[in-house]
């Protein structure tokens, strides 16, 4: 099974994917996280997306592309894989799609988790309230919580017009539970290939 699954920040990427990768067995590939372990280890790459990632900003297109095609040719990817938080603008998009038919590889499904901005915020916000010390993202605060749903509104949304019409594009309420929003992606991609 191969799944994108883009959304706003806190539109709950990080939560379904969590439980659609153990699901099906496959390897969650999280371009924040990834950047975020960089970062935790001051690698030239962690230091350079850190001041994008501090102002809400995307990090350069050319950094996270290759960063992508470098993780989707490690052996664990060969099962399948999900992709969280990539591609995020038409740029990514564009070069995402190139780089499939390098590999001869293509997703089985497009999901876009539809969150109305307010709640996007609200939901970070409680995140970072609810934080223990040291586990609180650098970039959960308020400034650059508007930032990235700023960011969002203006760069991924408009993602939406480049897949809508796709046959693998399916588009799910993210406004319900996370119990409810889980039966819908599966409700949709049925559960063919689940381990
Ligand atoms: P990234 O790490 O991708 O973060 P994000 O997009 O801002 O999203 P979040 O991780 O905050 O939220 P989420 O959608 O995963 O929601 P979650 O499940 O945690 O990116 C961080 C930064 O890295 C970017 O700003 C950029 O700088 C850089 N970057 C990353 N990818 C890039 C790319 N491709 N190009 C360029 N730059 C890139 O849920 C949020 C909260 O809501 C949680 O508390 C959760 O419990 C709760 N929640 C989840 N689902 C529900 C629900 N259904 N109902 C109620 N609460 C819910």
């Amino acid at each position: 099974m191969r799944l994108v699954l883009f959304g706003g920040p806190g539109s709950g990427k990080g939560t379904q994917a969590a439980i659609l990768t153990t699901l099906f067995g496959i390897p969650h590939i999280s371009t924040g996280d990834i950047l975020r372990a960089e970062r935790a280890a001051a690698t030239p790459l962690g230091q350079q997306a850190q001041s994008y990632m501090d102002r809400g900003e995307l990090v350069p297109d050319q950094v996270i592309v290759e960063m992508v095609a470098n993780r989707l040719q490690q052996p664990d990817t060969a099962t399948g894989w999900l992709l969280d938080g990539f591609p995020r603008n038409g740029a990514q998009a564009a070069v995402f799609e190139e780089m499939l038919k390098n590999i001869h590889q293509d997703y089985d499904y497009l999901l876009f988790l539809d969150v109305p901005a307010a709640i996007l915020q609200e939901r970070i916000l409680n995140r970072a309230k609810q934080a223990t010390n040291g586990q609180q993202r650098s970039d959960d605060t308020p400034e650059t919580i508007l930032k990235r749903v700023q960011v969002y509104e203006r760069e991924t949304r408009p993602m939406i017009q480049r897949y809508m019409n796709h046959p693998k594009f399916v588009h799910i309420d993210g406004t319900r539970t996370i119990e409810e929003v889980t039966a819908a992606i599966q409700a949709r991609i049925g559960e063919v290939n689940r381990v």
